[in-house]
C-alpha cells in the first residue's frame, strides 16, 4: 500500500486463482482446464491468423464471432457480448446493471470472485445460505434489491438448478437482472439461454475455457436482450474496445465450428465423471451430484487438508478451499480416464496405508 494508490485500488481484495505450476509431468486437477486438447481446428485458425492480419487490430464488434455464437444458440448477433475470458465478462456486468446501495444476492457458497467485483465497485451484497444439500435454496433469492448472480452448475459445489427455478427467480425479480454463470453447463442437462428469449432480465455469461478447452485463448461471452448487451457494450468500449484479440477470436470461431469435436470430448469427460463418482463413494466419500466438469467431496475420515497436501506431494493438484462451511472437501477436476486411474491408486494409497 502507497499514499500514491487510489482509494479503489487499496480497497481491492484480489481474486486468487488456482495454482498454476511450471512442472511438467504433474497431474493437474486444480483449475478444472479440460484434459484434451482443443479442436485440431482451432490451431488451424490461428496459424492462418498469424500470416495474414496480425498488424492489424481486430474488429471491435467481433462480429463474425458474435454471428457464429449467435447461428450455434440460435440467437441474434445483437443478443451476444464477448470478452477477455468470463471472468471480463463479469466484472462488465457488475458495472453494467448492479448499483451502490441496492443489495445484490448470490449463494454463500460460489464463485468467490463475487465479492471481489462487488468490493471494487462498492456494491452491497448478502451472501444467502445453500440449504443442507448444498443445493440453491430459491425464494431466498426472490425480490433482491439490486440484482441475483450464481453460477449454474454452481461452483465448487457443482450442483445444477434446473430451468423452472431460475425462471421462478426471474420472475420475482421483475426489476432486476439475475445473471446466470454458465461457466459449466455444458456438462449439465440444459442452458438458460432459451429462457433470455423469454425473459429480458436473464443474462446468461459463458466461457470458452472448459468444455471447448481455450481457458489459455482467453474468450467468455454474454447472452441476453439485446438491451443487456448494449450496456456491456458500453462499458467494453469505456475501457478497451478490442478485449479479444485477432488469434482468439479465430480460435474460437473453430471451436464452435467444430460441434463433433465438442459433443465427443464432453461425453467423455461426463463419462469419466460417472465412473469417478462410483470409485470416489465406494472408497467411502461423499460426492456431491455433479452436473460439471468438476467433483466436490468430503470423506468422513480423512482429512480434506492432508489428502490435498499429501496428493500434491506426490505431484497431483487438487483444489482445497479451507473456508467456512467446506473445509472438509475438495474439488478434483475430471481429467482423462488414465489420470483419474492415477488420482484414484494415489487416493487409496493414502486413506488405506
Ligand atoms: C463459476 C465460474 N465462472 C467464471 C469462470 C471464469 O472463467 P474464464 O474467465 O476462464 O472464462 C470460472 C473459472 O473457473 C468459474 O468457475
Amino acid at each position: 500500500m502507497s499514499k500514491y494508490w487510489s482509494s479503489m485500488a487499496k480497497r481491492a481484495k484480489p481474486y486468487i486463482p488456482g495454482e498454476q505450476v511450471n512442472k511438467t509431468n504433474i497431474i493437474k486437477l486444480n483449475t478444472n482446464e479440460n484434459p484434451y486438447g482443443p479442436s485440431p481446428k482451432v490451431a488451424e485458425a490461428i496459424k492462418a491468423e498469424i500470416g495474414n492480419n496480425l498488424r492489424l487490430y481486430p474488429s471491435p464488434t467481433m462480429d463474425t464471432l458474435r454471428e457464429s455464437i449467435g447461428q450455434y444458440y440460435d440467437v441474434q448477433k445483437e443478443n451476444v457480448f464477448i470478452g477477455n475470458g468470463s471472468d471480463e465478462v463479469l466484472a462488465f456486468s457488475f458495472m453494467a446493471f448492479f448499483e451502490p446501495g441496492k443489495k445484490i444476492l448470490f449463494p454463500n457458497i460460489s464463485y468467490s470472485f463475487y465479492p471481489v467485483y462487488a468490493n471494487i465497485y462498492h456494491i452491497d451484497y448478502e451472501e444467502v445460505p445453500l440449504l443442507g444439500d448444498f443445493t440453491i435454496d430459491v425464494e431466498k433469492f426472490f425480490d433482491s434489491e439490486g440484482g441475483v448472480i450464481f453460477p449454474n452448475p454452481n461452483a465448487p459445489t457443482s450442483i445444477y438448478l434446473p430451468l423452472e427455478q431460475i425462471e421462478k427467480i426471474a420472475q420475482h425479480n421483475p426489476n432486476s437482472v439475475v445473471i446466470v454463470d454458465e461457466a459449466y453447463v455444458d456438462f449439465a442437462e440444459a442452458s438458460a439461454i432459451s429462457l433470455t428469449k423469454k425473459y429480458n432480465n436473464i443474462l446468461v455469461i459463458q466461457t470458452m475455457s472448459k468444455s471447448r478447452s481455450l481457458a489459455g485463448l482467453r474468450v467468455g461471452f454474454a447472452i441476453g436482450h439485446e438491451t443487456l448487451i448494449e450496456a456491456l457494450i458500453r462499458m467494453k468500449d469505456s475501457f478497451n474496445s478490442y478485449p479479444v484479440d485477432r488469434l482468439a477470436m479465430a480460435g474460437a470461431i473453430a471451436a464452435i465450428e467444430d460441434e463433433a469435436y465438442f459433443e465427443e470430448t464432453t461425453k467423455q469427460i461426463i463419462a469419466t465423471r460417472e465412473k469417478t463418482t462410483e470409485e470416489l463413494q465406494s472408497l467411502g466419500f461423499h460426492v456431491l451430484p455433479s452436473s460439471a466438469n468438476f467433483v466436490f467431496v468430503t470423506h468422513p475420515n480423512v482429512d480434506a487438508k492432508m489428502l490435498y497436501e499429501t496428493l500434491r506431494e506426490e505431484d497431483i493438484l487438487i483444489r482445497y478451499f479451507g473456508t467456512t462451511f467446506i473445509q472438509q472437501y475438495v474439488r478434483i477436476t475430471i481429467g482423462t480416464d488414465e489420470e483419474m486411474a492415477t488420482l484414484l491408486g494415489a487416493i487409496k494409497r493414502i486413506i488405506r496405508p
